[in-house]
């Protein structure tokens, strides 16, 4: 699942020929599928259109009534959750993937998910947040006042930049999204429905060597390294392609 503006289509199209690409794992079926929602008023027509276009094209697009903008990705996350409680129940798993980031579908289904024939329930894991605060001084991006968000503290988060859960999560976070009031940090506000359905977040790592497996910062290129991670974050359309080829070639050798 991965949220994206309306104007996007580079990241969608590089997403397609490289971690999205259908058929990608034998035997296991992974549908990528891209959320969006109304473009800019000033941007709408030429926007809308090839929209329409890549969709046809494609048929991965999801489109959604509201406007797309940073601050409305909480509504466009609980749509998500939404529209695979109605649509997705035959799925095991889900994730939640930003546009800019590269997947490793490989680590993620042999070894993250490989639960030897046992699907597992009420779980998401990812990179966890345990110390998280609200921001109060009104320049930052991130600020949230006391009226809108009155403890000190988050509860454990998962960060939005890539989440994987079961698929009965889904059902459940947006039951309980009926009784959390909305902020506009996505992951956060994922964070206090789990509180709500008293579901821990699980935190993905490896000891031996001790490694993140969601790595929510760059890290430079090397296949090896990739190999062992989930996510990496930081990615513009071209540089993913251009590693692409070189990963999928080569992970299984290290
Ligand atoms: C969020 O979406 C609603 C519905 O389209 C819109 O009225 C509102 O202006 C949007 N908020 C922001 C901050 O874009």
């Amino acid at each position: 699942m991965v949220p994206v503006a309306p104007g996007d289509g580079l990241s969608r199209a590089a997403i397609r020929k490289t971690w999205g690409r259908p058929g990608l794992i034998p035997n296991v079926d992974i549908l990528t599928l891209f959320y969006v929602g109304l473009p800019e008023e000033d941007h709408l027509p030429h926007i809308q259109q090839d929209l329409g276009r890549e969709s046809r094209e494609n048929g991965d697009i999801i489109q959604m009534d509201f406007q797309d903008s940073y601050q409305n990705l909480t509504v466009k996350t609980m749509m998500i959750m939404n529209w695979l409680a109605t649509h997705c129940q035959e799925a095991s798993y889900a994730m939640k993937v930003d546009a800019d980031i590269f997947v490793n579908v490989f680590y993620l289904v042999n070894d993250l998910l490989d639960g030897h024939g046992l699907v597992r329930h009420k779980y998401i894991t990812g990179s966890v947040i345990r110390d998280g605060r609200p921001r109060r001084d009104t320049n930052s991006k991130w600020h949230l006042s006391k009226e809108v968000y009155p403890d000190a503290a988050f509860p454990p988060y998962v960060s939005g930049a890539g989440y994987v859960f079961s698929i009965d999560l889904a059902r459940m976070i947006s039951l309980a999204s009926r009784f959390v009031r909305p902020i506009p940090m996505e992951d956060v506000y994922v964070g206090l429905c789990l509180k709500v359905l008293e579901v821990q977040p699980v935190y993905a790592q490896m000891f031996f060597p001790p490694r993140k497996l969601f790595e929510i910062r760059r890290l430079d290129y090397d296949r090896c390294t990739y190999a062992t991670r989930v996510i990496v974050t930081g990615f513009k359309p071209q540089e993913l392609l251009d590693i692409w080829g070189d990963f999928q070639e080569g992970h299984l050798a290290c």
